[in-house]
Protein backbone atom coordinates (compact mmCIF):
# COMPACT_ATOMS: atom_id res chain seq x y z
CA UNK A 1 0.00 0.00 0.00
CA UNK A 2 0.86 3.69 -0.77
CA UNK A 3 2.76 5.63 2.10
CA UNK A 4 -0.16 8.05 1.37
CA UNK A 5 -2.49 5.22 2.84
CA UNK A 6 -6.24 4.68 2.80
CA UNK A 7 -9.29 7.18 1.69
CA UNK A 8 -12.80 6.62 2.69
CA UNK A 9 -15.61 8.33 0.35
CA UNK A 10 -19.20 7.89 0.74
CA UNK A 11 -21.76 7.00 -1.88
CA UNK A 12 -25.28 5.87 -2.72
CA UNK A 13 -23.26 2.33 -2.00
CA UNK A 14 -22.08 3.06 1.26
CA UNK A 15 -18.51 3.92 2.53
CA UNK A 16 -15.98 3.40 0.00
CA UNK A 17 -12.86 2.51 0.79
CA UNK A 18 -10.06 2.82 -1.40
CA UNK A 19 -6.00 3.05 -1.82
CA UNK A 20 -4.28 6.06 -3.80
CA UNK A 21 -1.61 4.96 -5.91
CA UNK A 22 1.11 5.74 -8.14
CA UNK A 23 -0.02 4.13 -12.01
CA UNK A 24 2.58 1.08 -12.72
CA UNK A 25 3.10 -0.70 -16.15
CA UNK A 26 0.90 -3.62 -14.98
CA UNK A 27 -2.19 -1.63 -14.72
CA UNK A 28 -2.19 -0.53 -18.28
CA UNK A 29 -5.24 -3.05 -19.20
CA UNK A 30 -7.22 -2.02 -16.67
CA UNK A 31 -7.12 1.23 -17.11
CA UNK A 32 -7.93 1.07 -20.66
CA UNK A 33 -10.93 -0.37 -19.94
CA UNK A 34 -11.88 2.03 -17.17
CA UNK A 35 -11.71 4.57 -19.78
CA UNK A 36 -13.16 2.96 -22.73
CA UNK A 37 -16.22 2.05 -19.99
CA UNK A 38 -16.34 5.62 -18.22
CA UNK A 39 -16.45 7.48 -21.36
CA UNK A 40 -19.09 5.10 -23.13
CA UNK A 41 -21.43 6.29 -20.58
CA UNK A 42 -20.62 9.72 -20.36
CA UNK A 43 -20.39 10.37 -24.31
CA UNK A 44 -20.94 7.33 -26.62
CA UNK A 45 -19.56 4.18 -27.49
CA UNK A 46 -17.35 5.98 -30.28
CA UNK A 47 -16.26 8.22 -27.61
CA UNK A 48 -14.80 5.33 -25.41
CA UNK A 49 -12.95 3.87 -28.01
CA UNK A 50 -11.40 7.02 -28.96
CA UNK A 51 -10.33 7.79 -25.28
CA UNK A 52 -9.04 3.84 -25.11
CA UNK A 53 -7.04 4.72 -28.24
CA UNK A 54 -5.72 7.69 -26.59
CA UNK A 55 -4.87 6.52 -23.39
CA UNK A 56 -3.42 2.99 -24.88
CA UNK A 57 -1.25 5.50 -27.46
CA UNK A 58 -0.29 8.04 -24.06
CA UNK A 59 1.08 4.98 -22.26
CA UNK A 60 2.96 3.11 -24.54
CA UNK A 61 4.29 6.18 -26.11
CA UNK A 62 5.44 8.63 -23.52
CA UNK A 63 8.66 8.50 -21.71
CA UNK A 64 8.20 6.66 -18.41
CA UNK A 65 9.93 10.24 -16.71
CA UNK A 66 7.48 11.98 -18.96
CA UNK A 67 4.04 10.31 -17.97
CA UNK A 68 2.63 10.16 -14.35
CA UNK A 69 -0.26 8.50 -13.73
CA UNK A 70 -2.43 7.82 -10.49
CA UNK A 71 -5.52 5.24 -9.70
CA UNK A 72 -7.83 4.96 -6.90
CA UNK A 73 -8.53 1.44 -6.25
CA UNK A 74 -11.40 -0.36 -4.46
CA UNK A 75 -10.11 -3.77 -2.63
CA UNK A 76 -8.81 -5.28 -6.16
CA UNK A 77 -10.54 -2.73 -8.86
CA UNK A 78 -9.13 0.58 -9.98
CA UNK A 79 -12.58 3.14 -9.92
CA UNK A 80 -10.30 6.30 -11.01
CA UNK A 81 -7.64 6.78 -13.02
CA UNK A 82 -5.80 10.32 -14.19
CA UNK A 83 -2.40 10.96 -16.17
CA UNK A 84 -0.14 13.88 -16.01
CA UNK A 85 2.09 14.25 -18.81
CA UNK A 86 5.33 16.68 -19.59
CA UNK A 87 4.22 19.88 -21.17
CA UNK A 88 7.28 21.98 -21.96
CA UNK A 89 7.28 25.46 -21.98
CA UNK A 90 9.84 28.48 -23.45
CA UNK A 91 10.67 29.20 -19.90
CA UNK A 92 12.04 25.65 -19.08
CA UNK A 93 10.07 25.59 -15.80
CA UNK A 94 9.49 22.11 -14.97
CA UNK A 95 5.62 21.40 -15.87
CA UNK A 96 3.14 18.69 -16.77
CA UNK A 97 -0.39 18.54 -18.03
CA UNK A 98 -2.69 17.16 -16.31
CA UNK A 99 -5.36 14.80 -18.99
CA UNK A 100 -7.21 12.37 -18.96
CA UNK A 101 -9.37 11.84 -15.80
CA UNK A 102 -11.99 9.27 -15.34
CA UNK A 103 -13.97 7.95 -12.41
CA UNK A 104 -15.91 4.67 -12.46
CA UNK A 105 -20.03 5.16 -13.91
CA UNK A 106 -21.19 3.62 -10.39
CA UNK A 107 -19.48 5.96 -7.76
CA UNK A 108 -18.80 8.86 -9.64
CA UNK A 109 -19.82 12.12 -7.39
CA UNK A 110 -18.44 10.46 -4.50
CA UNK A 111 -15.15 12.50 -4.42
CA UNK A 112 -13.00 10.28 -5.69
CA UNK A 113 -11.87 12.45 -9.08
CA UNK A 114 -10.54 15.44 -6.70
CA UNK A 115 -8.89 13.33 -4.11
CA UNK A 116 -7.39 11.62 -7.08
CA UNK A 117 -6.22 15.15 -8.38
CA UNK A 118 -5.12 16.15 -4.69
CA UNK A 119 -3.05 13.16 -4.71
CA UNK A 120 -1.61 13.45 -7.83
CA UNK A 121 -0.47 17.53 -7.43
CA UNK A 122 0.73 16.55 -3.98
CA UNK A 123 3.38 14.08 -6.63
CA UNK A 124 4.32 16.98 -8.79
CA UNK A 125 4.71 18.46 -5.45
CA UNK A 126 6.89 16.05 -4.21
CA UNK A 127 8.88 16.06 -7.88
CA UNK A 128 9.03 19.95 -7.46
CA UNK A 129 6.97 20.12 -10.50
CA UNK A 130 6.44 24.43 -10.88
CA UNK A 131 3.58 24.55 -13.20
CA UNK A 132 0.51 21.84 -14.41
CA UNK A 133 -1.91 23.23 -17.06
CA UNK A 134 -5.20 21.43 -18.14
CA UNK A 135 -7.90 21.54 -20.90
CA UNK A 136 -11.45 20.85 -19.37
CA UNK A 137 -14.22 22.05 -17.16
CA UNK A 138 -13.42 25.50 -15.06
CA UNK A 139 -16.56 24.51 -12.93
CA UNK A 140 -14.89 20.87 -11.67
CA UNK A 141 -11.55 21.87 -11.88
CA UNK A 142 -11.21 24.82 -9.65
CA UNK A 143 -12.16 22.62 -6.97
CA UNK A 144 -8.58 21.37 -7.04
CA UNK A 145 -7.48 24.97 -7.74
CA UNK A 146 -7.07 25.50 -11.35
CA UNK A 147 -7.79 28.93 -12.48
CA UNK A 148 -8.23 30.06 -16.13
CA UNK A 149 -5.47 30.97 -17.92
CA UNK A 150 -5.14 33.42 -21.03
CA UNK A 151 -3.07 32.60 -24.21
CA UNK A 152 -1.30 35.72 -23.77
CA UNK A 153 0.05 34.39 -20.46
CA UNK A 154 1.20 30.33 -22.43
CA UNK A 155 -0.03 29.07 -25.11
CA UNK A 156 -1.72 25.71 -25.91
CA UNK A 157 0.21 23.95 -28.29
CA UNK A 158 -2.62 23.77 -30.86
CA UNK A 159 -5.49 26.34 -31.35
CA UNK A 160 -8.37 25.71 -28.65
CA UNK A 161 -11.68 24.72 -29.70
CA UNK A 162 -13.25 26.07 -25.66
CA UNK A 163 -10.20 29.04 -24.55
CA UNK A 164 -12.31 28.88 -21.79
CA UNK A 165 -11.07 25.68 -20.47
CA UNK A 166 -7.52 26.30 -20.93
CA UNK A 167 -6.80 26.03 -17.08
CA UNK A 168 -3.11 25.80 -14.90
CA UNK A 169 -1.65 26.29 -11.51
CA UNK A 170 1.28 27.24 -10.24
CA UNK A 171 3.11 24.59 -7.66
CA UNK A 172 5.80 26.26 -6.54
CA UNK A 173 3.57 29.43 -4.47
CA UNK A 174 5.36 31.80 -7.67
CA UNK A 175 3.08 33.82 -9.36
CA UNK A 176 2.31 33.04 -13.09
CA UNK A 177 4.52 35.25 -15.33
CA UNK A 178 3.81 35.43 -19.13
CA UNK A 179 5.82 32.58 -21.04
CA UNK A 180 6.18 33.90 -24.52
CA UNK A 181 6.57 31.39 -27.32
CA UNK A 182 5.36 28.31 -28.62
CA UNK A 183 4.46 25.03 -26.08
CA UNK A 184 4.82 21.23 -26.37
CA UNK A 185 2.99 18.26 -25.32
CA UNK A 186 4.15 14.80 -25.78
CA UNK A 187 3.35 12.98 -29.02
CA UNK A 188 0.04 11.33 -27.82
CA UNK A 189 -1.12 14.70 -27.26
CA UNK A 190 0.39 16.10 -30.13
CA UNK A 191 -3.19 16.36 -32.09
CA UNK A 192 -5.23 19.24 -33.10
CA UNK A 193 -8.58 17.60 -32.76
CA UNK A 194 -7.82 16.72 -29.13
CA UNK A 195 -7.66 20.56 -28.49
C1 LIG B 1 -15.46 14.27 -14.27
C2 LIG B 1 -15.11 13.19 -13.27
C3 LIG B 1 -13.64 12.78 -13.44
C4 LIG B 1 -15.29 13.77 -11.87
O1 LIG B 1 -14.94 12.83 -10.90
P1 LIG B 1 -15.95 12.51 -9.70
O2 LIG B 1 -15.27 11.61 -8.77
O3 LIG B 1 -17.25 12.07 -10.27
O4 LIG B 1 -16.15 13.99 -9.09
P2 LIG B 1 -16.02 14.39 -7.56
O5 LIG B 1 -16.90 13.48 -6.76
O6 LIG B 1 -14.63 14.51 -7.17
O7 LIG B 1 -16.61 15.84 -7.59
C5 LIG B 1 -17.97 16.04 -7.63
C6 LIG B 1 -18.26 17.49 -7.88
O8 LIG B 1 -17.81 17.84 -9.18
C7 LIG B 1 -18.92 18.17 -10.00
N1 LIG B 1 -18.69 17.54 -11.31
C8 LIG B 1 -18.52 16.23 -11.57
N2 LIG B 1 -18.32 16.06 -12.89
C9 LIG B 1 -18.34 17.28 -13.45
C10 LIG B 1 -18.18 17.77 -14.76
N3 LIG B 1 -17.96 16.96 -15.81
N4 LIG B 1 -18.26 19.10 -14.95
C11 LIG B 1 -18.47 19.94 -13.91
N5 LIG B 1 -18.63 19.54 -12.65
C12 LIG B 1 -18.56 18.23 -12.42
C13 LIG B 1 -20.13 17.60 -9.32
O9 LIG B 1 -21.28 18.37 -9.64
C14 LIG B 1 -19.75 17.76 -7.85
O10 LIG B 1 -19.92 19.08 -7.43
P3 LIG B 1 -20.30 19.45 -5.90
O11 LIG B 1 -19.20 18.87 -5.05
O12 LIG B 1 -20.35 20.94 -5.90
O13 LIG B 1 -21.59 18.76 -5.68
C15 LIG B 1 -16.02 11.94 -13.40
O14 LIG B 1 -17.34 12.30 -13.15
C16 LIG B 1 -15.92 11.27 -14.78
O15 LIG B 1 -15.09 10.37 -14.95
N6 LIG B 1 -16.76 11.69 -15.73
C17 LIG B 1 -16.76 11.13 -17.07
C18 LIG B 1 -15.45 11.34 -17.81
C19 LIG B 1 -15.03 12.81 -17.86
O16 LIG B 1 -15.84 13.70 -18.16
N7 LIG B 1 -13.73 13.06 -17.53
C20 LIG B 1 -13.22 14.42 -17.45
C21 LIG B 1 -12.64 14.88 -18.75
S1 LIG B 1 -11.12 14.08 -19.14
Amino acid sequence: MDWRGVHVTESAKGYIKMNLLLFSESNTQEVIDLFKSVFSASESEAEGQLIAGFVENLICTTRSQDLIGCIAREKETIVGCLFFSRFTVPGGQYAFILSPVAVSTEVQGTGIGQKLIQYGLDHLRYLHVSLVFTYGDPGYYSKTGFEKISEDIVKAPWPLSQPIGWLAQSLDGKEIQVIAGRTQCVKALNDPSLW
